[in-house]
């Protein structure tokens, strides 16, 4: 606490950062710069770079490309697929804002092409009759709500940020939470698709597939990381439209072990949202109820609000100078202020669109099932944008994401317990950035998608400007991810991560296998694969990048010394708890 507050050198009194943050979340200002193109091109449209919406790969490297295209419609879409195949060039899809974080988005080489479905964003078909919505795989989650809606349909779960498209959620199987119905991954409410893949000479070099629930190969479709060629359309089942009532409680993390297990089979939208260092966990309780219920609330979610750029500007020189101060205390602070903050907010929901006046918040699912709103509006020269906009000093950050089956979540839950009462304060970090979000997901029939009923857990920590300096409690949260995908197999969320969760990633599906021969069938040169891909895919070695630093920026697990950085005190050290672990650790004691 005392540090906090007593620093001299580019300090930041806990005040000047209060009246910012609290003047941003409550005025939720109202313009916006609008995310950045993330591909940008020297020459019209050839000649060009690719990044996501960070602004920065795993690897911090810069993918190249020779060419973009942007098909309007199937048929120039199906043009294009023929003619790289013809060509025999390298190609990956691009959406509107390329949100993930690995590098799926990167054809090898520097001659591959983009196609861009960013122009692919029309609704084909709404049918109320059946319940089914054909869409373009550019259309944006936020389109597929808004339009659905206009029809009175719903789709039931969905991601919590609106920003992602049809495509991209697919191929990374993204997800809300529920353990309901079909489960939280949009892939699983998905009737149909057509996919365009190269073809035969014969065939005009390229193949159009359309697949539904009675086609063998629809659940390699399903979730295919963009290998299989081209989404151009998609069919999901969807339901007539509903209201839901939310209420968060907090409640201490004694019990969350057992709590976990049960709470997503009692709330059809539960979740859960763990701060392990301040021993709390905040339980939303969230369940359909009937239309003549009262209310209209909206669910317009703080971290994905418009920001004031100088804000987001104090609170990363904040970051930075705890980070560089070793200040865990401060972190610890920051960390209370924010959630208060976010908790005192209602995390953005407001029970008529305007105020929040107290739980229960109760709504339309359209209105509060996801949001996004610093997607929106005009240019304001960046006065205010999405707190991870690149242009800005903002947010700068690692994700890990995983989900372990129910039945491994409590012995995990335990041993991260354990990690906290060793180091008490080492998850303040990321509860700057609302602690570690736990969402229920159910197993599926996608070859790629979940093997078991299971919760996904997901945080988000600093990370440096810097790929060699080392973070506060470095080695507990390495601990903690190594812990996930190795000792509990925690399956990687495809759209996040570091390098070196997906070592060994394909061994974790059954079906594994099958995908890989729908693989070699859809695309037998293998033009929609990249290095990223076939490593991912177990198909080529090198997934872990080994060299001085690597395991900071999780690239590599360290094996030795200069993976991490014994020039500042940082060697490669066993877990404390997971004795496989070799993670980065400063701790003087000699472990045998
Ligand atoms: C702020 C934010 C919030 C998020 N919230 C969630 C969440 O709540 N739940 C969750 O699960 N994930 C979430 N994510 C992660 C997200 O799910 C993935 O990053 C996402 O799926 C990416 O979608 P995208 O449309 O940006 O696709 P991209 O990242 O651009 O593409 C992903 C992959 O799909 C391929 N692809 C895209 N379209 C097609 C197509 N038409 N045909 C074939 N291949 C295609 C691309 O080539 C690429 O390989 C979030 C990400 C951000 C930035
Ligand atoms: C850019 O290229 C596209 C396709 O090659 C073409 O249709 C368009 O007119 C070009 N625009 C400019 C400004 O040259
Ligand atoms: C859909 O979007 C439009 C334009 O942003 C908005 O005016 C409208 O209220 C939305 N409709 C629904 C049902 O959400
Ligand atoms: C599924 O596909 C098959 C063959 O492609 C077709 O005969 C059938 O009508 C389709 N079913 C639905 C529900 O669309
Ligand atoms: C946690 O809360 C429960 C009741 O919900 C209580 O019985 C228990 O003592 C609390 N544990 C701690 C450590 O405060």
């Amino acid at each position: 606490m005392m540090s906090f507050f007593s620093c001299k050198i580019s300090c930041i009194s806990p005040t000047t950062i209060l009246v910012l943050t609290t003047f941003v979340m409550l005025l939720g200002i109202a313009v916006c710069s609008p995310p950045e193109d993330p591909i940008k091109c020297s020459n019209n449209r050839s000649d060009c770079t690719i990044t996501n919406s960070y602004g920065a790969f795993p690897d911090r490297t810069t993918c190249r490309v020779a060419e973009v295209v942007y098909p309007a419609s199937e048929d120039e879409l199906i043009a294009a697929v023929a003619a790289a195949t013809k060509n025999n060039r390298k190609v990956k899809v691009a959406t509107r804002y390329s949100h993930s974080i690995p590098k799926l988005v990167c054809p090898d080489g520097e001659d591959g092409l983009l196609i861009s479905t960013k122009n692919l964003n029309k609704i084909r078909k709404v049918d109320t009759m059946t319940g089914t919505m054909t869409v373009d795989s550019g259309v944006t989650l936020r389109q597929l709500i808004n339009e659905s809606a206009k029809a009175g349909l719903a789709l039931p779960y969905a991601p919590y940020w609106w920003g992602l498209t049809i495509g991209g959620m697919m191929a990374t199987a993204a997800h809300g939470s529920s353990l309901w119905g079909k489960g939280s991954a949009i892939h699983d409410h998905v009737v149909g698709l057509k996919m365009i893949s190269p073809g035969h000479f014969e065939d005009g070099y390229v193949k159009v597939r359309t697949l539904n629930e009675t086609d063998v190969d629809f659940d390699a479709a399903k979730v295919s990381l963009g290998v299989l060629g081209v989404i151009s359309q998609v069919t999901f089942q969807v339901q007539p439209i509903f209201k839901r009532s939310i209420t968060y409680t907090m409640k201490n993390d004694s019990d969350l072990g057992d709590q976990a297990l049960t709470f997503g089979n009692q709330h059809e939208f539960a979740d859960l949202t763990w701060y392990p260092s301040q021993r709390r966990v905040l339980y939303r309780t969230d369940d359909r109820v009937p239309l003549t219920t009262k209310g209209d609330a909206l669910n317009d979610f703080t971290g994905f609000r418009p920001t004031l750029s100088s804000a987001l500007a104090v609170i990363r020189s904040l970051e930075e100078n705890q980070e560089s101060r070793a200040d865990a205390e401060g972190k610890c602070v920051a960390a209370i202020l924010t959630t208060s903050l976010l908790r005192i907010n209602a995390f953005g929901l407001t029970n008529n669109g305007i105020v929040f006046t107290g739980y229960p918040v109760v709504g339309y699912q359209n209105r509060l099932q996801s949001s996004g709103t610093c997607l929106d509006s005009l240019n304001d020269a960046l006065i205010t944008a999405c707190p991870w906009d690149s242009r800005v000093k903002g947010e700068f950050f690692h994700q890990t994401t995983f989900t372990i089956g129910m039945s491994k979540v409590k012995a995990f839950i335990q041993d991260v317990q354990r990690l906290v009462s060793l180091e008490p304060k080492s998850f303040c970090g990321t509860e700057e950035y609302n602690g570690i979000l736990m969402r229920y997901v159910k197993a599926s029939t996608a070859y790629l998608g979940k093997e078991e009923d299971g919760i996904d857990f997901d945080m988000t920590y600093y990370r440096s400007k810097d790929p060699l300096a080392p973070r506060l409690f470095e080695d507990i949260l390495e601990e903690l991810e190594q812990m996930a995908m190795f000792k509990y197999g925690g399956l990687p969320h495809w759209g996040k991560n570091r390098n070196l969760a997906f070592e060994g990633v394909i061994k974790k599906y059954k079906n594994g296998g099958k995908f890989i021969r729908v693989k070699e069938r859809f695309d037998p040169q293998g033009l929609f694969s990249s290095e990223w891909t076939n490593q991912v895919l177990g198909l080529k070695e090198g997934l872990s990048i080994v060299k001085e630093g690597c395991a900071l920026e999780g690239l590599c697990i360290c094996s030795q010394d200069s993976h991490c950085a014994p020039n500042k005190g940082y060697y490669c050290q066993p877990g404390r708890i997971y004795k496989d672990a070799r993670v980065c650790s400063s701790r003087k004691e000699i472990l045998t």
